[in-house]
């Protein structure tokens, strides 16, 4: 049968399909959406069957293959099926044909492109036909779209299978992997309304390091050199931020300053810690089967850990109960741990941790659990993002102590806005001027930081000039350590 008396029957097939699926009640279907793309139902319907006959003609000889020669046998399957067959195409649209359906067949479709360019971090497919992206801090539609739901449903699939996971009515929340280390999680009915929802965390290909933050103006040179100093100098630190500030990228930089001898065991929910040292362990969590069992939780892995002799433990970040064990591994012989919270400010980051130990389940006054956090942590790295779409740091803060009640905490370093040029926002991170308690901690150790780091910026003129007025400390925020809740 020739390819085109096929495509006829696969089409009327399909069309017998589409008009039983417009049965299904009202409440399931997705609002029809304003930003559709489907204006090119005839490539996409060929394009499906075509994949269709070289998937069957490829079947046989699939397994095995990986790597360049499956993408050679699919293109030769695939210049066979052309050839043969009698599909109208130019030779522009052939091209676009073939690459297409090696995308389809090898890759993730429409997924590939936005995976393959640097520019973009995030993708976000809320149906098959509508695919966002974030590039340079800002999200932004796309007018790529899968075929349909079906080539949009294989593609969660495939993801989520090979890291031995399933995506069914009965587990319809997955987070999954890239073999490039982009995280994935995936959620479809009935949990998500509409239809399926995908989310791709990427990372940069070489993960950043310290010069590379330092390049996007999210550190400072000074900044950088008292991190390293904490960081080798056993400091245990917490970095804080809001949802996709950058929390798991300032962690992986400060791990990059741990010295190559010491043993680390890093614990993730799923792995994106990129450590380059050559003694590390990484472990990941593990969530519940269909039934329900087989459940490895953070807290768990935290616990095994202490019998795995770390040097240093990093938690990519803590949600629950783990709060307390990290925070007596802290305490415990395990200095220079790191972690990370979602949280919006310093002070939020305690009471979220406060709340966290709370949820390990034992009635612990509240007293002994600012005793446990002010002995445990050391130093706050605040992260956040601009409405720039710019990531930085927005405060750097000690952690001081106790009195009465009260964590008391002083900023080091803080975010200074300088006045706006039309849309535009600037301002840089300066020292505020007071010298941290964790200096003489360093210099015990023999670390040096020169106290030039400290030193605030003297005003420029231009902070004179009227109507360009920065936002500056005053004097009272410099003289005394933030003590309000
Ligand atoms: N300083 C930065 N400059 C530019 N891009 C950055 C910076 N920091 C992180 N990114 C990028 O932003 C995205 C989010 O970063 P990251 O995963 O570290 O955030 P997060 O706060 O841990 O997010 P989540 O809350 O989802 O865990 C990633 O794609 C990362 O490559
Ligand atoms: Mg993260």
């Amino acid at each position: 049968m020739k390819l085109s008396e096929k495509l006829a029957i696969l089409e009327e097939e399909e069309h017998r399909a589409r008009s039983g699926a417009s049965d299904q009640p009202l409440s399931r279907r997705r609002p029809v959406n304003s930003r559709s793309k489907r204006s090119n139902g005839h490539w996409d319907a060929n394009k499906r069957k075509v994949l269709d006959l070289v998937r069957e003609e490829m079947a046989p000889r699939m397994a095995g293959l990986s790597g360049q020669a499956l993408t050679t046998e699919v293109k030769d399957v695939l210049d066979r099926i052309l050839q043969r067959e009698d599909v109208q195409v130019s030779p522009m649209e052939r091209r676009k044909f073939v690459r297409e359906l090696i995308q389809d067949a090898l890759g993730y479709g429409p997924l590939d492109p936005l995976l393959q360019d640097p520019a973009v971090t995030e993708i976000m497919c809320n149906a098959f036909d509508d695919i966002w992206v974030e590039r340079e801090g800002r999200v932004h539609p796309t007018d790529g779209a899968f075929t349909d739901d079906v080539q949009y449903r294989q593609v969660i699939e495939k993801i989520v299978s090979a890291v031995g996971r399933r995506i069914d009515e009965s587990s319809p929340m997955v987070d999954a992997r890239l073999p490039d280390g982009s995280r994935v999680n995936a959620i479809m009915p009935p949990l998500a309304i509409h239809g399926s929802v995908l989310t791709i965390r990427k990372f940069a290909a070489d993960p950043f390091e310290a010069k590379d933050l330092i390049n996007f103006g999210t550190w400072t040179m000074d900044l950088a050199l008292v991190l390293e100093a904490c960081v080798r100098g056993k400091l245990n630190v917490l970095v804080s931020g809001g949802t996709g500030t950058g929390k798991t990228t300032n962690l992986n930089v400060l791990s990059s300053f741990i010295p190559e001898g010491e043993r680390v065991i890093t614990i993730e929910d799923s792995a994106e810690l990129q450590l380059q040292q050559p003694h590390v362990v990484n472990l990941e969590a593990r969530p519940p089967n269909a039934e329900g069992k087989g459940e490895v939780r953070i807290r768990d892995l935290v616990k095994n850990s202490l019998r795995m002799r770390p040097d240093r433990i990093i938690v990519g970040e803590v949600r629950g109960g783990e709060a307390l064990d990290m925070l007596q591994a802290m305490n415990t012989g395990h200095e220079g741990s790191m972690t990370t919270v979602h949280a919006n400010t310093p002070r939020d980051a305690l009471s979220r941790l406060e709340t966290m130990v709370l949820m390990a389940g034992y009635d612990l006054p509240i007293r002994a659990i600012r005793e446990q956090i002010v002995s445990a942590l050391h130093l706050i790295v605040q992260v956040g993002r601009m409405p720039d779409g710019r990531r930085v740091v927005t405060t750097v803060t000690e952690v001081q102590g106790l009195e009465g009640d009260v964590v008391l905490l002083q900023d080091i370093f803080h975010y200074r806005m300088l006045p706006s040029e039309g849309s535009k926002t600037s301002g840089s991170l300066v020292a505020t001027g007071l010298r941290p308690k964790l200096i003489d901690r360093l210099e015990a150790q023999g670390i040096e930081v020169p106290a030039k780091v400290f030193r605030p910026p003297a005003p420029t003129p231009a902070h004179h000039s009227p109507g360009r007025r920065a936002r500056v400390p005053s004097a009272r925020d410099l003289a005394e350590p933030e003590r309000s809740r």
